[in-house]
């Protein structure tokens, strides 16, 4: 095979023609074509790398040929020749997509380094293009974006899990993607054709869940009117999703291991088994594992769940991708909003990043909502969005603030602070309790520019509670003195 580059020439005059022939055919394949329908020959039927054109071809006009070159599949790099005087069209034709322009009369060796730095500049497109693709293909599978480390294994372990039977267990705090990652999975399991049925579990009373799990039959208990095919069954041969499946309750549990594990389940009502082939998918922002430990949950029926995990970062853990999330959105929403694509101002991104966002990426989609409806010139800038970005240590959309959980989390883990029922977590001292519990509290008062009530929301307890533990604390004046921000007192 010969890899040479290809080079088509194209002039009306034959000593141009042969002139570059013979200067350039060492180095490169070459083709020569006297008018623009000999051209468009070759370049439906050959490799042409490069087309080195005149603009004026006796009849025919150069910039059309450029144009019908650059709209193939596969355009050549295009290099225009013109007589000297004429520059104006040759930037028109580099404004159309040309690569460059030389003048006649022809340098050849100017010629022959334009050519190698096309082709050199061509071969990065497209290794700069397959490169994209092969990214785009990894980190965006069906919606799911993301391009921070953390989110690489997860998105492989989707793509290898989809297609087996294996259930899966997917972990995230709200907001994190739970769903889109389940749909995700379902699409790519090559059941797709049939449906994912999805089932809210916290929002349904234990016995309202049996029923809307396995279906009931007539009389099965008072309200029964009629027989019910529960969702196990409609989701046969395709996909169930259990969401929020720390919440379901004990009995339901071992009804769930039972179907789980010999795909049969049995209605409300009856005790004949119907057999069903579902693919379970399911998920929560619980730590299911604690609440094993805690007795709140089945073991059995958690490990039946985790075959495979799949545990989704909080965005903060994952802020590389806050930019290509937000562009995203701005795209989504700019649409649904019949707006115009606006990007971000400068100065929105910062203070994006500066975010904790406890919401997480759904949080981020009602910030950029926001920016999208407010905006009012061609960019969303950091006014048009959501006032708690402008003061980071203020709170997010009523949710608490998330390092301070983890901060109150860590202090846990040091020193398990507050009142425990387990008697035999016994904390270090009554010191490092003190220390992790007026930590938190000076943090939450900072956070809320000394907003009791804010503080204590963000702390999860009441403002009373609050009251007291800064009394005992003794915290009422030491707290005054170090919180800098401007007392809000007045308010809270
Ligand atoms: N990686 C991602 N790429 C693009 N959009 C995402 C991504 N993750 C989540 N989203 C979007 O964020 C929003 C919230 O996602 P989703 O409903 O899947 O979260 P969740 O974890 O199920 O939340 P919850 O626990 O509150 O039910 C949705 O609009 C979803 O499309
Ligand atoms: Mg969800």
């Amino acid at each position: 095979m010969n890899d040479q580059a290809t080079v088509l020439i194209v002039d009306d005059e034959k000593h141009t023609r042969d002139g570059l022939r013979l200067s350039l055919e060492d180095d490169f394949d070459c083709y020569v074509a006297s008018n623009a329908a000999e051209a468009m020959e070759y370049l439906n039927n050959d490799r042409i790398d490069v087309m080195l054109t005149d603009l004026r071809l006796g009849e025919d006009d150069g910039m059309k040929l450029l144009e019908a070159a650059l709209a193939l599949p596969k355009p050549p790099v295009c290099i225009m020749m013109t007589a000297y005087g004429s520059v104006d069209t040759a930037v028109e034709a580099m404004r159309r997509g040309a690569y460059h322009f030389v003048t006649k009369p022809l340098n050849l060796d100017e010629v022959e380094i334009l050519i190698k730095r096309a082709l050199r500049s061509r071969t990065l497109e497209h290794e700069n293009v397959a490169l994209k693709q092969q990214v785009e293909r990894k980190f965006s599978i069906e919606g799911i974006l993301g391009q921070a480390e953390v989110m690489k294994p997860i998105i492989d372990t989707i793509q290898q899990v989809a297609p087996s039977r294996a259930t899966v267990l997917i972990e995230g705090e709200s907001g994190t993607g739970k769903e889109l990652v389940a749909r995700a999975i379902h699409n790519l399991s090559g059941r797709p054709k049939a449906n994912i049925v999805s089932v809210h579990c916290a929002a349904l009373s234990p016995q309202i869940l049996e029923s809307e799990l396995f279906g009931h039959e007539k009389g099965s208990f008072t309200g029964a009117q009629e027989r019910r095919i529960g969702r196990f069954e409609q989701a046969n041969g395709g996909t169930l999703f259990l969401d929020e499946i720390g919440e379901i309750d004990a009995s339901t549990q071992v009804k769930l291991l039972r179907a789980l594990g010999e795909q049969t389940i049995e209605r409300v009502g009856s005790s004949k088994p119907i057999s069903i082939d579902v693919r379970v998918i399911a998920a929560t922002n619980r730590n299911l594992a604690k609440m094993v430990e805690e007795g709140k949950f089945r073991e059995d029926l958690y490990w039946r769940l985790r075959v495979v995990t799949i545990q989704l970062p909080p965005l903060r853990a994952r802020k590389s991708d806050i930019s290509v999330l937000a562009d995203h959105f701005l795209k989504e929403l700019a649409k649904a909003n019949g707006k115009a694509y606006k990007p971000l101002g400068e100065d929105a991104l910062p203070a994006m990043m500066n975010y904790d966002w406890p919401g997480n990426i759904r949080e981020l989609r009602a910030a950029i909502e926001h920016g999208v409806v407010m905006s009012n010139s061609n960019r969303v800038m950091l006014k048009h969005l959501p006032s708690y970005l402008l003061n980071p240590n203020g709170l997010g959309i009523g949710l608490r603030a998330p390092s301070l959980i983890a901060a109150k989390d860590a202090a846990t883990a040091a020193a398990p602070a507050g009142p425990s029922n387990d008697p035999t977590i016994k904390p270090k001292s009554d010191l490092d309790i003190t220390e992790a519990e007026h930590h938190l509290i000076l943090t939450a008062l900072q956070r809320s520019g000394n907003n009791r009530t804010v503080a204590a929301e963000m702390l999860g307890m009441s403002r009373r509670t609050l009251q007291r533990k800064l009394k005992d604390l003794n915290m009422v004046r030491t707290h005054r003195r170090r919180v800098t921000t401007p007392a809000q007192e007045s308010v809270s």
